[in-house]
């Protein structure tokens, strides 16, 4: 890896702060979900979390401990915002303030996202992301953080994985806000797009010029089944759904053609304004990727045939106007939330967006496996199976700067285990244990080894100052 190459670790607000109703914070769509029966496994909801909102500094030294270079962590919009009108809630700002000082004086370099999924409840109310004037709402409140921490905080990212907000949150309806409807899934993924866009705007007027601002994609990795024509052709609609849908308009200021021809029995665009293209094409300055699993598709699909695509079993498909495309699991092991693991799916996307935009600076904004970790007799925790996942996705991307790709850091998915969305704590991506009940941490073998890692990498590079134990 580059000499300066970030090793981070990320969380975000709702799956780690808990504190829900502290400071004037208001409910957000998360809270709401969660507190309505049968939505998540177990019942759990983000009340408590992992409480980093009372623990950051522990939890900060334990980032300093494992030697991170950079925090990823999202900020909650209704703790900045927490009602109608605008009002910023100080102490909600104060919160992150503590939290980027903390980062800061740590030596850890914060990443901040101003969207991990978790809307203000009162816009939800008032129609979420199908109602255009959410765009404008966002722009503002990033403005607001922007001016706050802009000083401080110089890796921004607007939305993350704006594909789940809009197609589990409105069309397959297993995340927030539960909502299963085709035309209000595009409409929704227009109008996050179109906030991003607003949001780079406010943002470049706060920010200084070392400011960075990004978005962080789960672009897919889409194979076909087989070589026959209707397996291809699945590849092109999925493709165009997950990938060229944000890449298009980001990097070229349209959508696809063909994109808007496959969904033409869902929804005819017309929430697309005259310049929302240009706002949505302003240029950024890196771009983040999110990486799991790759996706398989064939063509052909009867009505009844299964269908999982690793993204929470629901009758709705996320995949507007695919009723016909089959999601297959590629072959090989994998990990707990069944996801089959392979790297070289986050090689093939880095290298895509390489050839998409060259210039453009990349960072793994996620990547990482759930495992259902043991505590041993000694209390030592032995993973190397999520250890063994990250080693080889790391080499994935080593081999992508190797061919050109200007990545600058990887983040591993997650820092703390905590709540998992719809499978609540069942699923444990952390590389450090939380105990739900007492909140104790405990280091897993994995952060010991990516500790390792990063204290290897700095030695190579001779700026290795030590960094905790
Ligand atoms: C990503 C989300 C992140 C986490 C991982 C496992 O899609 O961005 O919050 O849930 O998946």
């Amino acid at each position: 890896m580059p000499a300066d190459f970030l090793w981070g670790a990320a969380t975000a607000a709702y799956q780690v702060e808990g504190a829900v109703a502290d400071d004037g914070r208001s409910p957000s769509i998360w809270d709401t979900f969660s507190h309505t029966p049968g939505r998540v496994h177990g019942g759990d909801t983000g009340d408590v979390a992992t409480d980093h909102y009372r623990l950051f500094r522990s939890d900060v030294a334990l980032m300093r401990q494992l030697g991170l270079g950079a925090y990823r962590f999202s900020v909650a919009w209704a703790r900045i915002v927490p009602a109608p009108g605008g009002r910023v809630e100080p102490r909600g700002v104060a919160f992150y303030d503590r939290l980027v000082d903390e980062l800061l004086a740590q030596g850890v370099e914060p990443a901040l996202t101003l969207y991990h999924w978790d809307l203000p409840q009162y816009l939800q109310d008032a129609g979420g992301w199908t109602h255009r004037d959410t765009a404008s709402r966002f722009a503002e409140y990033a403005g607001v953080v922007g001016r706050a921490l802009g000083d401080r905080v110089r890796i921004w990212t607007t939305l993350n994985e704006p594909w789940c907000s809009a197609f589990l949150g409105y069309g397959s309806g297993v995340h927030a806000p539960g909502v299963t409807d085709p035309a209000a899934s595009l409409t929704a993924h227009h109008h996050l797009m179109l906030a991003h866009g607003e949001a780079v705007a406010a943002l470049r007027a706060e920010l200084p010029s070392e400011g960075r601002i990004s978005i962080a994609l789960n672009l897919a990795a889409v194979r076909a089944a087989s070589a026959d024509p209707a397996d291809t052709d699945a590849v092109r609609r999925v493709d165009g759904l997950a990938n060229r849908i944000f890449l298009d308009p980001l990097l070229r200021g349209g959508y696809p053609p063909d994109v808007l021809g496959d969904t033409a029995s869902v929804t005819d665009w017309s929430f697309v304004r005259d310049g929302d293209l240009a706002a949505i094409s302003r240029p950024i300055d890196e771009m983040g990727l999110n990486y799991y699993t790759p996706s398989v598709v064939a063509g052909g699909a009867e009505p009844g045939d299964p269908r999982d695509d690793g993204h929470g079993v629901s009758d709705h498909s996320p995949w507007p106007a695919c009723d016909d495309i089959r999601f297959l699991h590629a072959p090989g092991p994998r990990t707990a939330m069944g996801w089959p693991i392979d790297p070289t799916g986050l090689y093939d996307i880095i290298v895509r967006v390489r050839d998409e935009a060259p210039e453009l600076p990349l960072m793994v904004t996620e990547n990482g496996a759930a495992y259902p970790d043991t505590v041993g007799a000694d209390g030592r925790i032995a993973d190397p199976e999520r250890q063994a996942y990250i080693a080889a996705h790391l080499g994935a991307v080593a081999r992508a700067v190797a061919d050109g790709a200007r990545v600058r850091g990887y983040f591993v998915w997650s820092l703390l285990d905590n709540f998992e969305w719809a499978y609540g704590y069942a699923k444990r991506f952390g590389i450090v244990r939380v105990d739900f009940a007492t909140r104790d941490r405990t280091l897993k073998d994995s952060a010991h080894w990516y500790a390792s890692v990063i204290a290897a990498h700095r030695g190579r590079h001779g700026n290795g100052e030590s960094q905790g134990a």
